[in-house]
């Protein structure tokens, strides 16, 4: 603590959170003064939080989904049960492609698509700007133009797509094992309309 705190003091713009025992810095170098958010550009080194992959109506596989959380975040999750402010989320998007392996089938990620961001704001720092909302800062970037943020209204670009996950922060955490307490996942409402869905199909 006394080292993040030493080295923190380095950067004027920023701030810990007050709230949470593991201290997530607020990311100012990727949030402007007024709330724009432009690409986190360290985040493939971050810790993952779990995947996903999308499959065409054959089944195949077209797409993955790697989630990264910033440091810090994942572990005051685990303890406080809330992401901590500052937190940022992001979700890169990839095509896929199937090789037989010595497992079988196997899918894996291949060129780069999109990335989505989501940046945990508890303070409700810019009411003026459409991006930011509903606890977060929600941004997207396209591989073809990664330095142009693309959202313009996270409640029509993004916020309905999310109300399955609405009681657990607007975050799909039960598809994230590493954010389970007692190695069971948090809220499974999702989840089961999500399965009931697919057998009405
Ligand atoms: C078409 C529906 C849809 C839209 C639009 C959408 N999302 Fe998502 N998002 C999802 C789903 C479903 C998941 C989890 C499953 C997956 O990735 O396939 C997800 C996952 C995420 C994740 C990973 C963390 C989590 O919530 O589990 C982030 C970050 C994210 N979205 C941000 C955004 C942002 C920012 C926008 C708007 C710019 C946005 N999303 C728009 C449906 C959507």
């Amino acid at each position: 603590m006394a080292l993040l705190l030493t080295s923190c003091s380095a950067t004027p713009s920023a701030e810990i959170a007050e709230d949470n025992a593991a201290a997530v810095i607020w990311p100012a170098d990727i949030v402007s003064e007024t709330g724009d958010i432009s690409f986190p550009k360290g985040f493939l080194k971050w810790q993952t939080l779990g995947a996903w992959s999308t499959a065409d109506e054959e089944g195949k596989a077209n797409g993955m989904h790697q989630v990264y959380v910033s440091p810090g975040a994942a572990d005051a999750y685990l303890e406080t049960g809330a992401f901590p402010d500052g937190t940022v989320l992001v979700k890169e998007v990839r095509s896929a492609a199937t090789a037989q392996l010595s497992t079988g089938a196997a899918s894996y990620a291949t060129d780069k698509g999109v990335w989505f961001v989501m940046i945990k704001d508890k303070k409700e720092r810019f009411p003026e700007n459409a991006l930011w909302g509903d606890g977060w800062g929600w941004a997207l970037f396209d591989a073809k133009e990664p330095g142009k943020q693309m959202a313009t209204d996270y409640q029509n670009d993004c916020l309905a797509c999310h109300v399955p996950a609405q009681e657990t922060d607007w975050v799909y955490v039960e598809a994230y094992p590493v954010l389970w307490k007692d190695g069971k996942p948090p809220i499974p409402k999702w989840l089961d309309q999500a399965k009931a869905a697919m057998n009405e199909q």
